[in-house]
């Protein structure tokens, strides 16, 4: 399962981008506000710390406007993938782009047969959104499950990008469901790592060593 880092904060990128762990980044409206930086700015140094592909969103609600402000993102850089609400519009808009070769992310995917659909327009991507359907009381987690399912029937190359992830627990259960990709947010993924029993053994270790006397190297 590749890993996309869910943030605009270029120095939290860098620093995630230095372990080796992130294969693309995605961002938002939202992010972009919480970034407080001009988007165009914002998504050209993150496209030149990150090798894969970083999502940029369009904010019209009409295709030719879609494809228009997709056109001018896609001019940032060569890694930057076309994020397109999933709309009639959107739609319409990720058939366009996709059919010329643009890459694209259809964002608001809350049920199958929006992913079905998002599937046949040559999404590049769909992003389900788990914790938004968790916050209303829907398994967000059958989704990923449904939509893995109708893929997998038809062969669709549409890349499953499970996004909207809050929890570790998220993550593992995306992986298990067979997700292409799970977009997380900075602080999740430093949940990843951490587990008190790794960091109790660790000293453990560590004091046993000490008393050896030995050294390595
Ligand atoms: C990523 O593509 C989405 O925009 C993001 O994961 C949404 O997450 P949120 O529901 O926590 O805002």
């Amino acid at each position: 399962m590749k890993f996309f880092i869910d943030t605009a904060d270029v120095d939290e990128i860098r620093e995630w981008n230095s372990t080796g762990l992130i294969d693309g980044v995605t961002t938002n409206p939202s992010l972009i506000l919480k970034s407080g930086r001009q988007i165009d700015e914002a998504l050209a140094e993150i496209c030149a710390i990150v090798d894969g592909p970083v999502s940029g969103e369009v904010t019209a609600i009409d295709t030719i406007g879609m494809i228009s402000q997709g056109k001018t993102l896609a001019k940032i850089a060569d890694n930057i993938c076309i994020k397109l609400p999933l709309t009639m519009d959107g739609l319409k808009a990720c058939k366009a782009l996709s059919d010329e070769g643009f890459k694209t992310n259809v964002t608001l995917c809350f049920s199958a047969n929006q992913a079905l659909l998002a599937a046949k327009a040559g999404a590049t991507y769909i992003s389900p959104f788990i914790g938004r359907l968790d916050d209303i009381n829907i398994d967000g987690m059958e989704l990923i499950e449904e939509i893995r399912a109708i893929y997998d029937n038809y062969g669709f190359e549409t890349q499953l990008l499970a996004a909207s992830l809050r929890t570790a627990n998220h993550v593992k259960d995306c992986a298990i469901a067979g997700a292409d990709v799970a977009t997380i947010p900075p602080s999740t993924l430093g949940k990843l790592v951490a587990h008190p029993l790794t960091d109790k053994g660790l000293a453990a270790f560590l004091a046993d060593w000490e008393k050896t006397g030995q050294s390595i190297g």
